[in-house]
């Protein structure tokens, strides 16, 4: 089993490059199930979630080339399979996301369903009632869900809660279908408009990018293109953390502003400072001078519930009493016990925190439980006193293409054992 060891304490400095955001990488990787053709695809993050899709497209008949560093060729020569197996699909949620483009191409598909996960129960009902409302009958039977329909037919669909992955399932089965569809209540992530982006560069016609309504014309056909993928906010913002945590001169490159807007406005109100040259980004903050806030987890823009763990470490160096209510995953705190163990006070009540700070870190052993639970024991272990050693890292090794071998670029002292 590989773990993280991170010697705390240690001045970082340079520039560290945001890599391709891994959850736009993944539904528009899935979306060239639609068509038929030649895709090119640039700025895909090296990940292990990106290879469980590649994997998946595979066995639907998908040929895959990687070729360049970030950059992919996926041909599509008709789909050979509709089914996405158990084992995949237990291995990332997010492959579940394929449903809406098999659906659109064949109008039938067979999907392995999801199971449990470490940060809450994460249903797929609203994706299934979609799917039904655009003429698809669904059925459920030995873990699997199928469905199936003669013609896929533009519908008015009401999100009962701005679902990421249900917006997007539902957006991809819905390009072919006939006349138009609406779906409200839609979740605005950046990660929607670069797929709605994605897709309008294949010939689909989608409008109301970025509003709470997707108008989608259904259209006959789609063609592939070549599409650059958005940089990812998650890993900005976990970047930037690290950055105010250890003085600020590490500056991040290959950030988008706007994408960052609920997390930079709550950072400003505890007394950190921004600026924007370009797409680099530079702190300044005096972390003795820190002030405690109250967070409240939403969907875009709000505050993403994707920076909570990460945020907490930073609460934990701020004065004072500061609260982050988890709206949005029932489950999703499994750091705090790893955290209060290396120093942190933290206490849960129901689906909030309560952070006491500032304290002062010391390295521990400790276990990430999740991908950003991950993230945050390797913030936490920057600025401790001694040695921390992270077990369980496949999860960080998800979501942060070489973290381990970029971060020790920029002056932490870390290795990978
Ligand atoms: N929900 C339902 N029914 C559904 C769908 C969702 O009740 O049919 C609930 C979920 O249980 C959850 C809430 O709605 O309580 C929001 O879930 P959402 O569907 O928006 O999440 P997701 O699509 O499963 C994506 C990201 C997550 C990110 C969330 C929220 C991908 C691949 N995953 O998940 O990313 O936390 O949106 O922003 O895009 C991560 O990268 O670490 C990660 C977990």
């Amino acid at each position: 089993m590989s773990k993280i060891i991170v010697q705390g304490g240690k001045q970082l400095s340079g520039v560290i490059e945001v890599n391709g955001a891994k959850n736009s990488a993944l539904p528009i990787l899935a979306a060239t199930l639609i068509a038929e053709g030649e895709y090119k695809l640039d700025n895909v993050p090296d990940l292990k979630d990106i290879r469980t899709m590649i994997k998946l497209l595979q066995t639907f008949g998908l040929e895959i080339e990687k070729i360049g560093e970030h950059s992919y060729k996926i041909i599509n020569t008709g789909v050979s399979d509709i089914e996405a197996p158990y084992e995949l699909v237990k291995e990332m949620r997010a492959s579940f996301v394929v449903m809406g483009p098999l659906l659109s191409n064949l109008k039938k598909a067979k999907v392995s369903l999801p199971g449990g996960c470490a940060i809450g129960t994460r249903p797929i009902d609203f994706h299934l009632a979609g799917f039904a409302k655009l003429g698809c009958k669904i059925v459920l039977d030995q873990g699997f869900v199928s469905a199936e329909a003669s013609e896929l037919v533009g519908n008015k669909i009401k999100l009962p809660f701005p679902s990421v992955g249900a917006t997007e399932n539902i957006l991809m089965a819905g390009v072919k279908a006939k006349g138009e569809t609406r779906i409200s209540n839609v979740a605005r992530e950046p990660e929607i408009d670069d797929l709605c982006n994605f897709l309008n560069k294949m010939g689909a016609q989608i409008s109301g990018i970025g509003t709470d309504e997707l108008i989608i014309t259904g259209v006959e056909k789609l063609t592939p293109c070549q599409y650059n993928i958005i940089p990812d906010r998650i890993e900005a913002g976990t970047f930037i953390i690290a950055s105010i945590i250890t003085g600020g001169s590490l500056e991040i490159a290959g950030v988008v502003e706007n994408h960052l807007g609920g997390f930079i406005k709550k950072l400003e109100k505890m007394g950190v400072e921004f600026e924007f040259v370009g797409d680099k980004i530079k702190v300044k903050a005096n972390l003795e001078k820190l002030k405690s806030i109250k967070i409240s987890t939403e969907p875009y823009p709000g505050f993403p519930t994707d920076l909570q763990a990460q945020t907490m470490v930073l609460l934990s160096l701020a004065n004072g009493n500061s609260e982050i209510k988890e709206t949005i995953f029932e489950n999703r705190f499994m750091h705090v016990l790893e955290l209060d163990r290396m120093g942190a006070n933290i206490k849960l009540d129901g689906n909030k925190a309560k952070i006491t700070g500032p304290v002062k870190f010391n390295g521990a052993e400790v276990s990430a439980t999740d991908l950003r639970a991950g993230a945050a024991l390797v913030l936490a272990g920057i600025v401790a006193k001694g040695e921390t050693i992270i077990n369980e890292i496949h999860h960080i090794e998800r979501g942060y293409e070489n973290l381990v071998e970029r971060l020790l670029l920029v002056g932490v002292d870390i290795k990978k054992v």
